[in-house]
């Protein structure tokens, strides 16, 4: 195991590690306060993520401990940040900077269009994989580059909401979101994603589902179709 072992040989917890912590409560706050816009669907979503965030604080869970990586796309993190503390998410923006080291920044698919490699990259803050252990809840966030276009996905049982926290950005060409901005993306329907051609683009996200599929998501992007009629 990775675990963190402290010198007594105990293993490290989440209240061992207040940036973390303080992390967390900036997603608590979101779900817990954000406004649902009057949709059921939303209000369900975000109080099945505040139960069980709420549950994962309780019980002062373990941190593993994972290597630091980056990705092409993390030298917009600074930027994003930056614009983030100016707007409405300032919380979250300094929480996440305060954490910024510590992240591991990945790619998620077995293989990964080569475009996109250089313009996107998300990282976990709350999972099966840690570094805050969960198998009920994922959260972390996801990082894109100006200009860039996220193909179409899907998650198979796995209900996805995103909230902005800089940048502007469009899922499915249907609106252009603002910082502080909720979306919801139930299971199995599919998305695209571009983003602002001047700035980055960084949003938080939950993943809520099945233990055995939050462990392995198996994510795969759509094979491209033809543009639909208009
Ligand atoms: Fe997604």
């Amino acid at each position: 195991m990775n675990d963190i072992e402290t010198a007594s040989g105990a293993v490290s917890r989440l209240q061992d590690h207040p940036d973390w912590l303080y992390l967390l409560r900036e997603f608590e706050a979101l779900y817990r306060y954000g406004s649902t816009g009057g949709s059921a669907s939303i209000r369900s979503h975000n109080k099945q993520v505040r139960d069980r965030l709420s549950a994962v604080l309780s019980s002062n869970p373990e941190i593993v401990e994972r290597t630091p990586e980056t990705k092409p796309v993390t030298a917009h993190l600074a930027r994003a940040l930056d614009l983030g503390e100016r707007a409405a998410m300032q919380g979250m923006a300094r929480a996440m900077r305060e954490v910024r080291g510590q992240l591991c920044w990945e790619y998620g698919y077995a293989k990964v269009p080569k475009a996109l490699a250089r313009k996107y990259a998300f990282c976990d803050v709350v999972g099966p994989r840690g570094p805050v252990l969960s198998t009920k809840l994922v959260l972390g966030f996801v990082l894109f580059a100006p200009a860039t276009t996220y193909p179409q996905h899907s998650h198979k049982e796995i209900e996805e909401s995103y909230i902005s926290i800089s940048g502007a950005w469009s899922e499915n060409d249907a609106a252009v979101y603002a910082p502080g901005s909720l979306i919801l993306n139930r299971a199995g329907v599919e998305h695209r994603i571009t983003t602002g051609i001047r700035d980055p683009c960084l949003l938080a996200y939950a993943w809520v589902g099945p233990e055995e599929r939050l462990s392995a998501p198996g994510m795969v992007l759509s094979p491209s179709r033809p543009p639909r009629p208009r």
